[in-house]
């Protein structure tokens, strides 16, 4: 494949880069040969950056999408001594490690959702701004299509995937204008389901919340790459893969995704021994600690220069020592204390926030960290 990396690096910038170098720095630095996973490879800005910074450190670089993989290694042929990249999807990590012989990783960072490189392709129906093939598979190999998605689900389905991954409010007048066109004849190209989607939403609506079709576009790409289902698998075996003092590092870019981080780390951070014992009982103390306070959110200026920043949370943990029981006395404390509040997981750690980053505001206003969507511009 001719790959013209000169221009693709120009348009993509890597979110967070500085703050993820940070978290993951410690893990990464502490010996030869320390082993890092990027589950989201894209064009390898991260990855690039991680091991320019980690001369001895050797990376393991995943991506579902065959493009992007072409475009990573000739941005990574310098360091193809210590690179290996592989066509996976996250979630088959452990049988990625399995067959390499790393039994266990110091790093992994995962930086969700689709690459520039694929919302800008002209012919992979990413983007409604752009008439293309319903395709939206980030893995061009398998799985089923947009076009199949929108032709054969029935409307309770249909109006579920909109309303659910899209947080579309008019879900199911939608849904039954995509089944009413249909009967006509079949829904192929994204400019005629974007026009679609803009007639289906009453006109007073049309006029606020960016381009009609932006929710409808981001609920059928997470379905067709069932987006949630394979990181709700992956977390648990990235922190599983983690070594003592290995760090991982979580940006998300849907508030879906980010209370599947949120709850993945919950669930490790959080003491299973009886809550009234000051001391943990062999077995049920934490295994991991927070790193970030909440969710952090890029920096103003960040957000200004790259307009992909916006919409992000990063969530990040470490792996304890088993025999670390002080922190893991420190975190059962700030979880009784969050039984008691309505603050979540984080709040209150010693934790150190990134610099120039904002934190999610817990009053709710601006962002939210439950409901409403903050999904990634489409385009
Ligand atoms: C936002 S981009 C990553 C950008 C990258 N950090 C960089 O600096 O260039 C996300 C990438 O993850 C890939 N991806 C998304 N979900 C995936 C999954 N479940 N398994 C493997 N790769 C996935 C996409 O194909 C895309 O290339």
């Amino acid at each position: 494949m001719g790959v013209d990396m000169g221009e693709l690096r120009g348009t993509h910038v890597p979110v967070l880069l500085e703050r993820c170098l940070e978290l993951l720095a410690p893990a990464l630095g502490r010996g030869d040969r320390t082993v890092h996973v990027d589950a989201t490879l894209g064009l390898a800005g991260h990855a690039e950056a991680v091991l320019e910074r980690h001369p001895s450190t050797l990376l393991i670089g995943l991506d579902r999408d065959t493009e992007a993989l072409a475009h990573a290694r000739v941005r990574l042929a310098r360091f193809a001594d210590r690179v290996h990249l592989e066509h996976a999807v996250y979630d088959e990590l452990p049988d990625v490690l399995a067959r390499l012989g790393y039994p266990g990783i110091d790093g992994i960072l995962f930086d969700l959702g689709v690459s520039s490189l694929q919302l800008d392709a002209p012919d992979r129906g990413f983007a409604y701004a752009q008439d293309a093939p319903l395709d939206m598979r980030m893995d061009q190999t398998r799985g089923v299509t947009a076009e199949e998605v929108v032709n054969t689900y029935g409307h309770p389905e249909l109006a579920r995937v909109l309303r659910v991954y899209g947080e579309e409010k008019f879900a199911g007048r939608i849904a039954s204008a995509i089944i009413r066109d249909r009967e006509r004849v079949r829904i192929t190209s994204s400019a005629r389901l974007a026009e679609l989607v803009r007639e289906a939403i009453p006109a007073p609506a049309r006029r606020t919340g960016g381009h009609p079709a932006k929710r409808t576009f981001q609920a059928l790409r997470i379905e067709v790459n069932r987006e949630l289902a394979v990181l709700e698998t992956a977390l648990p075996a990235a922190l599983d893969a983690l070594t003592v003092g290995g760090r991982l590092v979580v940006l998300s870019y849907h508030s879906l995704e980010d209370r599947l981080t949120k709850q993945a780390l919950a669930d490790r951070v959080r003491s299973k021994g009886p809550v009234d014992l000051p001391v943990e009982l062999p077995g049920s103390g934490p295994t991991f600690r927070l790193l970030s306070r909440g969710a952090e959110l890029a920096g103003e200026a960040e957000v200004a220069a790259n307009p992909r920043a916006a919409s992000v949370r990063l969530r990040a943990a470490e792996r304890l020592d088993p025999e670390e029981r002080q922190q893991g006395r420190a975190d059962r404390e700030r979880y009784r204390r969050r039984a008691t509040t309505t603050q979540e997981p984080g709040a209150g750690s010693a934790v150190t926030p990134a610099r120039g980053s904002r934190r999610m505001p817990r009053d709710g206003t601006g962002t939210d960290e439950e409901g409403e969507g903050y999904g990634r511009q489409q385009a």
